[in-house]
């Protein structure tokens, strides 16, 4: 019948739209969910006047803690199943990098759970920051170090390693040894702590962070506070004022665009997924709150975006971001904008 016909297309239109969902300042702040991001998420999760799933998959600059950890939290807070097939935070493709470093200091995140990432993505030998200071606190002479810190750290003789690489997960939580121990390891002779290469850039270790976002929004009343992309800049002007040279440096995270193909990736197979079929759905929107990373990148990317007023983004009623303005529209909050796109597609 007409009826059946109408609602066949529906369905396959359903099936050919996604979404890609910011975390901080959408979904959540921090660990509190976003009220209406649970709504939301009941929709696409199959909720709807067609009983059909719309694939959806999280794309966040967050990090510094495993994907099933991440995953497992997130599934609590906001009320349903997260996959860990359908869930990218920062630092996931960096998995990648494995392949080529063996021993790497990872930086950034709460007590040492950025060792646990970094061996889940295989890297063989992971040393932490606190693991130095165990070995040698003087290291860094303003260092933060507690007895329960020294008592999980793995200290080991470090004049005898040569590092491969410097991976920077997460915000750092002591930006002085951290910022000590990069300086320290770029300026070496081939990666080796305690010594200072003659040449600042022939033997120099590669470094790599995983987000550039300069500010996030957290429970402060004021604006946004400094994120990664703020400590990274410290590096950088550090770096030049002590060598005289650009340091030169990759960034993965919303807007690079390695980003946003890997994303295409995992949407794909969670297609595959959700749906048995292994394609992308033509119809992309970005939900994000900062125009900065959200918005420019899937601006770039030719996916539609949503900027929501609920994170980074704190424009008025009827305002857009002056310079990277979303294209689909600024929305109160997630819901709104899930609704919006829905309305638009079906
Ligand atoms: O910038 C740090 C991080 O908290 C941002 O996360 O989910 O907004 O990309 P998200
Ligand atoms: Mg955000």
């Amino acid at each position: 019948s007409q009826v059946q016909d109408m609602s066949k297309e529906k369905v396959a239109t359903a099936k050919n739209m996604a979404f890609a969902f910011d975390i901080d300042g959408v979904l959540a702040h921090g660990n509190e969910p976003i009220e209406e991001a649970k709504e939301a998420l009941r929709m696409l999760n199959g909720d709807n006047e067609l009983g059909i799933k719309i694939p959806y998959i999280l794309l966040t600059n967050g990090g510094g803690k495993t994907e099933i950890a991440r995953c497992e939290q997130l599934s609590q807070i906001l009320e349903a199943p997260i996959s860990t097939d359908q869930f990218i935070q920062s630092h996931t493709p960096m998995q990648a990098l494995a392949e080529y470093y063996e021993t790497v200091l990872v930086c950034g995140g709460e007590d040492y759970k950025v060792r646990e990432v970094a061996e889940s993505y295989g890297f063989k030998n992971v040393v932490h920051p606190k693991d130095i200071l165990a070995w040698d606190p003087t290291v860094s002479p303003w260092r933060v170090f507690s007895e329960q810190d020294r008592a999980d750290a793995k200290p080991r003789d470090f004049s005898k390693m040569k590092f491969d690489a410097i991976l920077v997960f997460a915000d750092s939580r002591d930006y002085a040894t951290d910022m000590q121990l990069i300086i320290d390891l770029l300026l070496a002779e081939d990666g080796k702590l305690l010594t200072r290469a003659k040449d600042p850039v022939a033997s120099r270790i590669p470094i790599y962070f995983s987000q550039g976002d300069l500010v996030f929004p957290t429970d402060h009343k004021g604006p946004p506070r400094l994120t990664q992309g703020a400590f990274r800049i410290a590096i950088e002007a550090q770096y030049k004022a002590l060598t005289g040279v650009e340091l030169e440096r990759v960034v993965y995270g919303k807007p690079e665009r390695a980003t946003y193909t890997y994303a295409d990736e995992v949407l794909k197979s969670w297609m595959e997924q959700i749906h048995n079929e292994n394609r992308l759905p033509q119809n992309i929107y970005m939900v994000g709150d900062n125009p900065q990373s959200d918005i420019i990148g899937g601006n770039m990317y030719g996916w539609n975006t949503c900027l929501v007023r609920t994170g980074v983004f704190q424009g008025k009623e009827g305002e857009n971001d002056a310079n990277n303005p979303a294209n689909f529209g600024v929305f109160d909050n997630v819901l709104e904008a899930v609704k919006a796109a829905v309305r638009k597609e079906l």
